[in-house]
């Protein structure tokens, strides 16, 4: 039993601690009110003034390197309808074509300026023997696809290859088949193309009617080898000396060709064991390790995991990187840099010929792997995107004469229309930063500067301060916007340019050294500017 007097007390001391209590609460709330208030007018003066920003951007003026034109390549297989049907119609076709490749393909493929072209394959590679698509058309074999199944007819084949690089200004680079093909025949193949008419092979190119050797620079030896689904696939050990061979002998005809070594996409386990067995057996015998990656059936919807693949993709090829100098780091006189031979979105709804929608979450896939390349420029210098026509494809034909391009195809023109040889250094920061991936680069002579932004945010428009080091622009920029209704919205060949680039010449306010731009959602935007003189 308490003594009541205490109880008096307590009780006044409990009321003293209540209303303590309320007036800490009191002040909780009002804290909360003017915070949340304050948030509201600077959320607000950031939509409406322009003068503030969700990210600043720092474009410094020191350099990660120089890009290699080669990063922006393409590939075609026998596959599908990307070489028949895609690249290749016949001189007899009733659809416009020059000398047999279809015309309204070739023009698109020239808008894009390729700077080199992968062919046969891919899977195809493997069981291609190239004797069989050389020589007058109507005597040539017709065959089995034996990769990809029904008939190959063989009526596009190196000289029709050569042509169509030559007519789209790309340089070739050939795959050989090391699947069911032999070191001689891949020997013999260099000789058609690179040897001068006293040579057998060279005097059979110029039979066909191609006096000038076709110079092929570039050459892959195999496809994809270490899988179980290539024609003729072995293990790394047995793969490495092949190259030692396949390499002897084609460079015995023609020293001067770079040579390609099949690689496999991945950090640990096999992919490791199989690069790093690759690159200490036959690492003297070659100037680039192969890989490809595809974001592989991703969930149609999974928005965030379509374009944010790149990043996964950059965090492996620096690992790649890295066990490559650490497999040449004694003879500082080698180097060998990737080739991506491969790389695109390959859906769980493709057809057995690889069609399938690309839609504009995809365009901003690819913009983000070339964001990627650009900042790797020092190890990645060749890149092929899997595939130019109607398989995974850029392009899309129908066998009436329909044609229509797609967000992929128009990353690649945006970028190929407004991209500089010199990486710049970019950092960024704020909460939203990861929304943003930014590539800056610089023309030769310094005067131009591409400032390349994505904006991943699928609602929000991403309000930027841009700050230029070194680098006074004129107010009077170029402005490039790949964009379209939706992340989900795409190409056909009743509508097509639902996705598409806008162009705009446009002011900026310069302030000091930092303008500010509202980048819009699931946008890709490259904004050219020019240096003040004087
Ligand atoms: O691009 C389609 C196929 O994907 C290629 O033939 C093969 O190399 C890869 O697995």
């Amino acid at each position: 039993m308490l003594n009541p007097a205490f109880e008096g007390v307590k009780n006044i001391k409990y009321r003293g601690m209540l209303a303590e209590h309320k007036r800490k609460m009191r002040l909780v709330i009002l804290f909360l009110i003017v915070t949340s208030i304050l948030f509201t007018i600077i959320y607000w003066s950031m939509q409406g003034s322009g003068q503030s920003f969700h990210v600043e951007v720092l474009v410094s003026s020191d350099t990660v390197g120089e890009i290699d034109p080669k990063i922006y390549g393409h590939f075609i297989e026998h596959l599908g309808r990307c070489i028949y049907g895609g690249v290749w119609v016949g001189e007899n076709s009733p659809l416009p074509n020059l000398k047999g490749l279809r015309l309204d393909v070739l023009e698109a493929t020239r808008a894009i300026k390729p700077p080199i072209i992968r062919w046969p394959g891919g899977n195809f590679a493997s069981g291609y023997h190239w004797k069989d698509g050389i020589g007058p058309r109507d005597k040539r074999p017709v065959r089995v696809n034996s990769a990809w199944g029904g008939l190959e007819p063989n009526q596009f084949g190196t000289d029709e290859f050569i042509e169509f690089c030559r007519e789209v200004g790309a340089e070739p680079l050939i795959v050989v088949n090391m699947g069911s093909g032999t070191s001689q025949e891949a020997a013999e193949w260099v000789e058609y193309c690179n040897g001068d008419p006293s040579t057998a092979y060279g005097r059979l190119r110029v039979e066909n009617g191609h006096p000038e050797p076709y110079n092929v620079k570039y050459w892959m030896l195999g496809n994809e080898m270490y899988g179980e689904w290539q024609i003729g696939h072995m293990d790394a050990d047995t793969y490495a000396k092949k190259v030692i061979e396949f390499a002897e002998a084609m460079r015995k005809v023609d020293p001067s060709i770079k040579l390609i070594a099949v690689g496999w996409f991945g950090t640990s386990g096999e992919p490791l064991y199989w690069n790093r067995k690759v690159l200490e057996v036959a690492g003297d015998y070659i100037d680039y390790l192969s890989l490809h990656t595809y974001c592989w059936k991703p969930r149609y919807d999974d928005y965030y995991t379509i374009v944010n693949y790149p990043l996964s993709v950059e965090e492996d090829l620096k690992k790649i990187v890295d066990l490559i100098n650490s497999v040449i780091r004694n003879k500082p006189e080698k180097s060998i840099k990737i080739a991506l031979t491969e790389w695109g979105v390959w859906y769980e709804n493709a057809t057995a010929g690889l069609t399938q929608s690309v839609r504009l979450c995809d365009g901003l896939l690819a913009a983000g792997m070339f964001h990627v390349f650009h900042r790797l420029c020092n190890n990645i210098t060749i890149a092929n995107f899997a595939q130019l026509v109607n398989a995974l494809p850029a392009i899309v034909t129908d066998d009436t004469g329909g044609i229509y391009v797609n967000p992929i195809y128009l990353a690649f023109k945006l970028y190929s229309d407004n991209t500089g040889r010199i990486v710049l250094k970019t950092s960024k920061r704020s909460a939203f930063a990861s929304l943003l991936d930014v590539s800056a680069t610089m023309s030769e002579d310094g005067n131009c500067l591409y400032l390349a932004v994505i904006n991943k945010d699928p609602n929000r428009k991403l309000s930027v301060k841009i700050v230029l080091e070194d680098f006074k622009p004129k107010n009077k920029c170029k402005i490039s916007q790949l964009n379209g209704p939706s992340v989900f919205s795409k190409n056909d060949f009743k509508s097509p340019d639902v996705v598409r680039i806008t162009e705009a010449f446009t002011n900026i306010t310069l302030m000091d050294d930092y303008f500010i731009y509202d980048f819009d959602p699931h946008s890709v935007t490259i904004i050219v500017l020019e240096r003040e003189i004087g």
